[in-house]
């Protein structure tokens, strides 16, 4: 079983998350940076946590933007999300990119996890990276609540461990 935290950061914030992520998870999982991989790299790993943050009003990262995704194979993978974004700067698109990487494992037969986490505790107006009133993946705001961090990493992680 193999674990890979795959990430895409522009200014170290969504890096520092997939970090944390690794080092509260106590399995071996390597960390990678998706600027510098590729598709075939990733698809050797049956288990996968993706990350990214959100920047021009609702996009992916640059790096996840302009890497190869419909390469990316999801047949029988467990599969987990987070995303970082600014809910004060940009409560109107909240963390909206985490929704493109989720659709991109949608119906591809992959079980999808730590995708029902609340809101409770975020200020923000609309985000797509909510679905049925809950977040689809561990949402974290560096930008305004970094001292929360640590603990929303560590709840989000121990509700995934046992898939992972
Ligand atoms: C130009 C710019 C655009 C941004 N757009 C969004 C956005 O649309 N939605 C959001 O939630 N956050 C947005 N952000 C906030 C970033 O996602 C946030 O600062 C994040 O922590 C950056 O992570 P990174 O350093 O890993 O790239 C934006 C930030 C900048 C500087």
């Amino acid at each position: 079983m193999s674990i890979a935290i795959v990430y895409g950061s522009s200014g170290g914030n969504t890096e520092g998350v997939a970090k944390l992520i690794q080092k509260k998870l106590g399995k071996e999982a390597d960390l990678i940076d998706i600027g510098k991989a590729d598709a075939s790299k990733i698809n050797g790993y049956d288990k996968l946590i993706l990350g990214t943050s959100t920047w021009y009003e609702g996009e992916l990262q640059d790096d996840w933007e302009s890497f190869s995704k419909d390469a990316l194979e999801f047949e029988g993978k467990t599969v987990a999300f987070f995303g970082l974004g600014d809910q004060e700067g940009y409560g109107g698109e909240f963390c909206n990119g985490l929704r493109i990487l989720y659709e991109l494992a949608q119906g591809k037969g992959a079980k999808i996890v730590g995708n029902k986490n609340s809101t409770e505790g975020y200020s923000f107006e609309e985000s797509r990276a909510v679905v049925d009133g809950q977040f689809i993946g561990l949402i974290v705001d560096e930008d305004n609540q970094s001292d929360l961090t640590s603990s929303r990493v560590e709840k989000w992680v121990e509700s995934i461990k046992s898939a992972f």
